[in-house]
């Protein structure tokens, strides 16, 4: 299987737009070796030419005009996206889908909690029904965990594995988490065995999750922060990472804990705020990674999965 990263930042991207952060004001400024990334999205393939993209980014101009495979032209008006499947309905991972309006309708996969939210509290879906009917929504099954495929990628067995997480601020179940606000995903490719999981909001680690993360080769998990009161650290916000949703990396049971406990070849943290240390190259934290086998996501990183064979 094939994995694109089109972005690897946590919501506002990195640089902010109106952040002047120690991160964001030293990447302005060149005083800080970092990349610039956008907003959380990838996508998977099984044959290089029809992918899922896995959640719609405010930023996904900009990141399909960047990946060649996004626009094959086979025909005058073309995609390389075959299905869209949303994570969650926060505004990272959704907004996306109104600038695909043009290519409506398109195949979204999501559970009922985000088509829920996406329907009420964020109308998403009822507002694309004026173009060319919206979206043609199909259910993720995911308190059963049941495996299921996507019509363009047979071969990719997929698993959603309920998340303690929580749901956006619009949403109506805001702070009262229900099984199905937030999933991660479990993706096996039955021709080769490759198995990876990608979790790009992941608070509490559960046993259930844990399990299923210890079962895959590739691991793109929560980058969110370091530190879990960041913001208020940055001065740049109140909430914490538990509040958002988010584990953090250092302290005990922290990500690096949690990725120490795990047998995959490779480690990858995206969805990485602005805030987040690690995005210095140069920093401590992100030499302490390193001195984990941990990687960092960036914008354009390419994985191709052979497994066993
Ligand atoms: C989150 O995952 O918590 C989001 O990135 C927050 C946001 O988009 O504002
Ligand atoms: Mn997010
Ligand atoms: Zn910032």
């Amino acid at each position: 299987m094939h994995i694109h990263v089109l972005g690897s930042a946590a919501g506002g991207g990195f640089p902010q737009w109106n952040c002047n952060c120690h991160n964001c004001d030293g990447f302005r400024k060149g005083t800080l070796k970092a990349q610039a990334r956008t907003q959380s999205s990838i996508a998977i393939s099984e044959d290089g030419e029809h992918w899922i993209l896995c959640n719609a980014s405010p930023d996904i101009r900009a990141q399909l005009a960047s990946f060649d495979a996004m626009q094959p032209a086979r025909a005058l008006r073309d995609t390389g996206i075959s299905a869209v499947l949303l994570f969650d309905s926060q505004v990272d991972h959704t907004t996306g889908l109104l600038m695909l309006r043009e290519g409506m309708p398109l195949d979204v996969w999501s559970t009922t909690q985000v088509h829920e939210d996406l329907s009420s509290g964020f109308p998403l879906f009822n507002m694309l029904k004026h173009w060319n009917g919206g979206p043609r929504w199909h259910e993720i099954p995911s308190s059963d965990q049941t495996s299921f495929t996507i019509p363009c990628a047979p071969s990719l067995r997929l698993t959603a594995i309920p998340l303690l997480s929580n749901a956006p601020p619009y949403s109506p179940r805001r702070n009262n988490p229900h099984p199905g606000d937030n999933i991660g995903l479990f993706i096996e490719d039955t021709r080769n065995g490759a198995t990876a999981l990608y979790a790009p909001g992941l608070g509490k680690p559960d046993a259930n999750i844990l399990a299923w993360m210890g079962k895959a080769d590739t691991l793109l998990v929560d980058g969110t922060v370091w530190q879990d009161d960041e913001m208020q650290r940055c001065e740049v916000g109140t909430r914490t990472g538990q509040q958002m949703g988010h584990l953090a990396q250092s302290g005990p049971g922290g990500m690096i804990d949690v990725l120490d406990s795990m047998p995959a070849a490779r480690k990858i943290l995206i969805h990485i705020n602005n805030t987040n240390p690690i995005l210095d190259e140069s920093s401590r934290e992100r030499a302490i990674l390193a001195s984990h086998g941990i990687e960092v996501a960036y914008d354009g990183m390419h994985l191709e999965l052979l497994g066993q064979q």
